[in-house]
């Protein structure tokens, strides 16, 4: 029998952190669209839980998650209900970070407090994550990691000094993931996006800020999350299975690396 022209030939249990709102969610409702199983994920359950129904709401299967990333046994929780309701992990998108909340600063003036919890969502949350999944995409020998860092380290932008490190070490992290993951099939690749709109107001980029970086990129407008959606589908697929430990930056071409 003909599958309905939405459903992909493979359908993937893909789980997203961070799904609640902005790119996670943008992220959650494309591949919900296309027919995978969505595990949205993120702190704020209400909010999840949201993304969930409308992704449910359209046709497509979800499950919504609460955990903290950054608490190893939220993550191990997590880890035990995707496994006990799907038995398998395909793709985990580590989009989760502390980022829309963040006020810029010169970095002399970060109190330690927010730049520990900065570094350890952004980073150790990224990692228990990957090492609470990795486990079920070695079964089937075939999965997908995608951090999600950020152009910003491209550029060196100055002003949430505990950001671009957050997201300075994901491409360290990306390319020794790779390195040990490799040869059970499973890519590893980073993210870099561009200053991108989404329904959330942030104070990360002034409205100059925007503009300028707008004149700068070959391309020279606003970036959305349709610009990204693509590239994390193409990540997640099977044509992307020999591009591991990479960092890809879609500002476009505002900076090169
Ligand atoms: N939007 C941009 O311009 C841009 C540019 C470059 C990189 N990025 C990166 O893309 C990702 C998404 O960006 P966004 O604009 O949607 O950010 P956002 O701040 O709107 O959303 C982040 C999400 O992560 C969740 N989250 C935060 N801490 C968490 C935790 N401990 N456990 C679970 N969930 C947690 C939040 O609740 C929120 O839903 C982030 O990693 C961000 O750094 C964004």
């Amino acid at each position: 029998m003909n599958q309905p022209s939405h459903q992909p030939r493979t359908s993937r249990v893909i789980v997203i952190t961070g799904a609640a709102q902005g790119l996670g969610r943008a992220y959650a409702l494309r591949f919900g669209r296309e027919g995978h199983r969505v595990v949205a994920l993120d702190i704020h359950g209400e909010a999840v839980q949201r993304v969930a129904a409308e992704i449910e709401a359209a046709g497509g299967e979800c499950l919504a998650l609460t955990a903290d990333i950054g608490d190893e046994a939220s993550v191990a929780d997590a880890a035990r209900r995707i496994d006990e309701r799907f038995g398998r992990c395909d793709v985990l998108v580590n989009n989760a970070a502390i980022f829309s909340t963040i006020k810029m600063r010169p970095f002399e003036q970060i109190p330690l407090d927010e730049w520990m919890r900065v570094l350890h969502v952004n980073i150790t949350g990224t990692f228990l994550m990957t090492r609470a999944l990795v486990p079920l995409m070695r079964r089937n020998r075939w999965g997908r990691v995608i951090h999600v860092s950020s152009a910003a380290v491209a550029m060196g932008r100055a002003h949430y000094l505990h950001y671009t490190t957050s997201k300075a070490a994901l491409i360290g992290m990306t390319r020794s993931m790779a390195r040990e993951l490799g040869a059970d099939g499973i890519t590893v690749n980073a993210l870099l996006p561009g200053a991108t709109d989404t329904e959330v107001p942030r104070e990360t980029v002034t409205p100059a800020q925007k503009q300028a970086q707008i004149a700068m990129r070959s391309i020279p407008r606003e970036e959305g999350p349709q610009d990204l959606e693509g590239v994390v589908a193409f990540l997640a697929s099977d044509d992307s299975g020999f591009v591991t430990g990479q960092s890809l930056v879609v500002d476009g071409g505002l900076s090169f690396l």
